[in-house]
């Protein structure tokens, strides 16, 4: 049974009456810093933690409060939690709450299976009835909004109407959705019709979420959804400027297009933000690459660049090979390409592999 209570109104969007953005979480990504670059170049609505994992020793990680409590983006952030125990769940949305979130998101979505295997995340798709409690627990002590992340099932679409119907009966105040199945992991195509069927069931605003490339397809996208909104995981680390591009699309304006030159700014700028004080040079050149193996889909048709930063070992020698290619013999003026090139894929032979304990740069590309 639902109540006549009202629900808290979703934080405005910065287009008034327009569609809703969204950062999508990332583990790993969606830190401080990375939610810094992202503002600079155009924030996005909303942005969402990367989870908390909730159990019984549990405390919320201070690495992933600091994108709460020290975030200057001026956006709303919705602290996303993964677990199953109700009391444990409760106590951790608790603790959330003394905190300037804009409300509590709960993981339904996560497909690692190390993950999954613990009912949590993903794995929690093939059990309605305990979503049923972990939603009325979570309603029962959250005053302000709660929000739900998930996947449109576990194998297969099975369980996704008596899902929805549990959204609505917990008065769920927004539900983002992924269009793939916990197997389908992140490369399938993306079910948009499903979605679309959320947002036709759903009583409260849907965002649309997986492939959302680019400005247009985000367009594209929310007319055969009806969706309230996109949210956008991996094509933002791509292309930083994506949601200021949506918004300009969703005004009828024409969309900013990008040089090579704009990224070579952005990598310089994400290198800065998230070098951490005192971590070696060499890890952290490493850890550009995962981002870089994004960014890379846009630089040239051939995955040249892509190739050639895998081999770099030093900060010096990374900036060398983004002079070479993003800036040399005119490629500055020349377009980062809005969609990535077909065929350039970030590491062809990589999907979550069995060992992986959550979602990582480590183990998700696109
Ligand atoms: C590196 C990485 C980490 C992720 N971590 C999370 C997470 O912490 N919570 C979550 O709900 N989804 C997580 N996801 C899934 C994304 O939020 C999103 O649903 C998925 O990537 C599909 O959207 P996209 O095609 O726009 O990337 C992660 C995805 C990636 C690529």
């Amino acid at each position: 049974m639902t109540t006549d209570r009202a629900r808290p109104s979703l934080p405005a969007g910065q287009q008034p009456g327009g569609p809703l953005t969204a950062l999508a979480p990332m583990q790993d990504v969606t830190d401080l810093a990375f939610m810094g670059v992202i503002a600079h170049y155009g924030a996005p609505d909303y942005f969402f933690t990367e989870f908390f994992r909730v159990h019984a020793q549990s405390k919320p990680e201070k690495h992933i409060l600091r994108s709460i409590d020290e975030n200057t983006t001026g956006r709303p952030v919705f602290a996303q939690l993964i677990g199953e125990d109700l009391g444990h769940l409760a106590r951790t949305a608790e603790e959330l709450l003394r905190h300037n979130v804009a409300g509590i998101d709960l993981n339904l979505g996560c497909p690692a299976p190390k993950v999954y295997k613990k009912n949590v995340g993903g794995g929690l798709l093939r059990e309605p009835a305990k979503v049923g409690e972990i939603l009325a627990c979570l309603r029962a002590i959250v005053p302000g909004l709660f929000t739900v992340k998930m996947r449109i099932g576990f194998d297969d679409t099975a369980n996704f109407d008596r899902l929805l119907d549990l959204v609505n009966e917990h008065r769920v105040d927004l539900l983002s959705v992924h269009g793939r199945t916990v197997k389908e992991m992140y490369r399938s195509e993306v079910h948009y019709d499903w979605i679309a069927h959320a947002v036709a069931r759903a009583r409260c605003p849907v965002l649309a979420n997986g492939n959302v490339l680019s400005a247009p397809r985000a367009a594209a996208v929310l007319a055969e959804t009806r969706a309230a909104g996109v949210m956008i995981g991996r094509h933002a680390i791509r292309n930083p400027w994506i949601f200021r591009q949506c918004r300009e699309q969703f005004a009828g304006q024409p969309v900013t297009r990008l040089t090579l030159a704009d990224a070579r700014d952005y990598i310089e700028r994400l290198y800065r933000a998230t070098q951490p004080p005192g971590l070696a040079e060499r890890y952290h050149v490493n850890k550009m690459k995962k981002y870089l193996n994004f960014v890379g889909q846009s630089v040239d048709p051939t995955g040249a660049f892509l190739h050639a930063m895998r081999r770099a070992e030093t900060e010096a020698g990374l900036f060398a090979i983004c002079d070479r290619h993003l800036m040399a013999d005119g490629a500055a003026e020349r377009e980062f390409a809005p969609e990535p090139y077909p065929g350039v894929i970030a590491r062809p032979n990589c999907e979550t592999p069995a060992e992986a304990d959550g979602c990582s740069l480590e183990t998700v590309t696109a």
